[in-house]
């Protein structure tokens, strides 16, 4: 199985598609350590998998990821692939988001991710082989009305993958970008049906979906592919319907 023998960390990974990705690494035999605030959930879901650990892990917190990398090694070895997915999403344009929300998103999002490769690149370069696989957004793609700090964080995750990409350049380590477009978790049905409906795909996408693309980039499989972004969002993203 392409995941035999790998050490995987997934942030956010207690619910949505976080525990989807957890479930998909484990299912193609990697261990696991799901990292989360959400400590019911994440312990439920280790206990459901064959080779996994939960852990608390707030992804804002840099002694956080210190613990939780120092609980993955303990229990499992360094960690080979680190899915940076933990997020949250709150609503407001320029004019009505308040700077207190617009700041928290930018430390989990944007603060978070990048806390995340702080942690684990160096044990990755010394090693010689590991990928981070960045959830970014359509979001990080195109500009969304009413989402002016959640775009913030996600281009800046977008521009900070491809920067980290070309720091580990030679290393072995490769890091890459997701995007998904509006996804069936409890974040993406507080999002209007409006946004997917015209899309080339109309419909909201499942988590397994993002979930085949987060696999892909955390194997071998993609070993000539790094400093990427890959776009999961039924083709909203792409250009507009017809305009007659
Ligand atoms: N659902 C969508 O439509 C959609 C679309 C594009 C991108 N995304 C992104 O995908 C990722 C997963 O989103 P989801 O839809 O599964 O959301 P979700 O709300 O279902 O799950 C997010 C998880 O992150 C955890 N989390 C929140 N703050 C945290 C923190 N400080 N430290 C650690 N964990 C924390 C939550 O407890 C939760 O388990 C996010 O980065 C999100 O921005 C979601």
């Amino acid at each position: 199985m392409r995941f035999d023998g790998r050490v995987a960390l997934v942030s956010g990974g207690a619910n949505g598609m976080g525990a989807s990705h957890a479930r998909g690494l484990a299912a193609e035999g990697a261990r696991v350590v799901v990292g989360d605030i959400a400590d019911a959930d994440g312990r439920a879901l280790a206990a459901d998998l064959p080779d996994a650990l939960y852990q608390h892990l707030d992804v804002t917190s840099e002694e956080s990821w210190q613990a939780a990398i120092g609980a993955a090694e303990e229990a499992f070895g360094p960690v080979d692939v680190l899915v940076n997915n933990a997020g949250i999403f709150h609503p407001g344009g320029v004019e009505d988001q308040a700077p207190e929300q617009f700041r928290r998103m930018l430390d989990v999002n944007l603060m978070g991710s990048f806390l995340g490769m702080h942690a684990v690149l160096p044990g990755m370069r010394g090693r010689g082989r590991g990928s981070v696989v960045n959830i970014s957004s359509a979001a990080g793609m195109t500009g969304f009305a009413g989402g002016i700090g959640y775009g913030a964080g996600k281009w800046g995750v977008r521009g900070m993958t491809k920067a980290a990409a070309l720091d580990m350049a030679g290393t072995g380590v490769r890091v890459n970008s997701v995007h998904p477009g509006v996804i069936r978790t409890s974040m993406g049905r507080s999002v209007s049906a409006e946004l997917f409906a015209h899309q080339p795909v109309p419909r909201i996408g499942e988590p397994e979906e993002v979930t085949r693309m987060v696999l892909f980039l955390a194997s071998d499989d993609a070993s000539y592919t790094t400093g990427g972004e890959f776009l999961i969002d039924g083709g909203q993203t792409i250009g507009h319907g017809r305009a007659g």
